[in-house]
């Protein structure tokens, strides 16, 4: 078989970075449907590595003369899209996990291999060593859904799950794959709207409470165990919550600039690491998942917003930043009780927080700088959540303030 010419590489990078960006989608839209929370951390874990793996061939591109902006992004053809929609549509869990991890990524993963035995080396060798870097992590997906699936839905529901798998393996075969060679790019699109949301979904051991209710877990102090155990329940929620509003972004907003989603997709990757370093600790303490009430405040006005800025707004300035000081208020606390370990994961945890603080900063920043209303009404909107409501500990103005000084 011949080997690629620059050309042909064109042709099908574009290609391989729209199914990795549906993918991101995918996982971003469905994130804070799905009750089980290791699917959410795997999520968060794999939309980043997605984003990457875009990154990689989006930067690759340009190398190759495609400089148009055309070549980034080729649906491969209208019934992959069509494949992929059907997929979102997918509402149970266990078809979702099949048509993601079973049908898609194994497509792209074939398609990247292919690839592989025809790249001109040593003269491309770039594009090889990103192909192998990305079927080798979309391996692992993969592996880790087949870890997944077996416990997910009823026999009878597996049973129809695995002819629908069937059904659309062979639909995608039929269009040529991610390839789809000899057929015509796709024009047809949809969006992954979401209905107005009112809370996160959370397994049966959590007990959520509404948003409006008094709730003071904030209140406690990381000085005794008993106070360690709250604070990080309220955190491991929060995390979680984090993971599927940054989802939501990634769904909701295709149009963001293409560096703001990679952010936003590290920040879903961060906080999935949290609630695991979260939720270990707890554990470590004698803690369990459940043992308090939780509340999710703040998730409808978040994720309900049409502008992502809003949402940075009320989330990564605000929510983020007072979270800051509270961890930092646990860091010196643990210091001073001998916690070594809890300091040390603390630590860890605000080095990342004070990033996110920064991409709220940041993306307000640039995105707004050459529109004086929309900075204001998205400066102005925590104010608006807020004002009435006096959740523990949150000193909105004082962030607003930090990014009018970066002006
Ligand atoms: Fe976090
Ligand atoms: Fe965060």
């Amino acid at each position: 078989m011949a080997t690629f010419t620059v050309q042909q590489n064109l042709q099908l990078l574009g290609k391989y970075r729209y199914a990795e960006i549906q993918a991101m989608e995918l996982m971003g839209s469905w994130a804070y449907t799905m009750v089980q929370p290791d699917i959410k951390i795997a999520f968060g874990r794999h939309m980043y590595q997605d984003a990457v793996h875009a990154d990689l061939i989006g930067k690759r591109i340009p190398e190759l003369k495609g400089r148009s902006k055309q070549y980034q992004y080729i649906a491969p053809s209208d019934e992959y899209v069509k494949i992929v929609e059907t997929i979102w549509k997918a509402d149970d869990e266990l078809r979702r996990m099949i048509g993601l991890y079973r049908v898609l990524k194994p497509a792209v993963i074939d398609a990247l291999k292919q690839h592989l035995t025809r790249v001109e080396l040593p003269a491309d060798e770039p594009t090889a060593y990103i192909l192998r870097h990305i079927a080798d992590e979309e391996e692992d997906h993969i592996a880790w859904a087949e870890t997944v699936i077996p416990r997910l839905g009823s026999p009878e529901h597996r049973e129809q799950a695995v002819a629908w798998e069937k059904e659309l393996k062979q639909r995608l075969q039929e269009a040529g794959g991610v390839w789809a060679e000899g057929k015509p790019p796709g024009t047809y699109a949809f969006t992954k709207t979401h209905p107005y949301s009112k809370l996160p979904v959370r397994d049966e051991r959590w007990n959520v409470i509404p948003p409006d209710a008094e709730f003071v877990e904030k209140n406690w102090s990381f000085d005794t165990n008993e106070g360690k155990l709250h604070l990080l329940h309220d955190l491991l929620n929060s995390e979680f919550i984090t993971v599927e509003r940054m989802g939501r972004i990634l769904a909701d907003c295709p149009d963001i600039p293409w560096q703001m989603k990679v952010d936003m997709a590290h920040q879903a990757w961060d906080e999935a690491r949290h609630a695991e370093i979260v939720q270990r600790r707890l554990e470590e303490l004698g803690g369990h998942v459940g043992m308090f009430p939780t509340s999710c405040f703040g998730w409808e006005q978040d994720v309900n917003r049409p502008d992502p800025l809003e949402r940075l707004a009320l989330s990564n300035m605000t929510f983020e930043s007072e979270s800051c000081k509270h961890l930092r208020d646990w860091i010196a606390k643990a210091k001073k009780t001998g916690d070594a370990r809890s300091q040390q994961l603390v630590e860890f945890l605000l080095a990342d927080e004070v990033n996110h603080v920064l991409y709220g900063v940041h993306w307000i920043d640039e995105l707004t700088k050459d529109d004086p209303l929309r900075r204001k009404r998205v400066l102005a909107y925590p104010d608006q959540v807020l004002s009435g409501q006096h959740p523990v500990g949150v000193y909105f103005k004082e962030t607003v303030n930090a990014v009018g000084d970066r002006q």
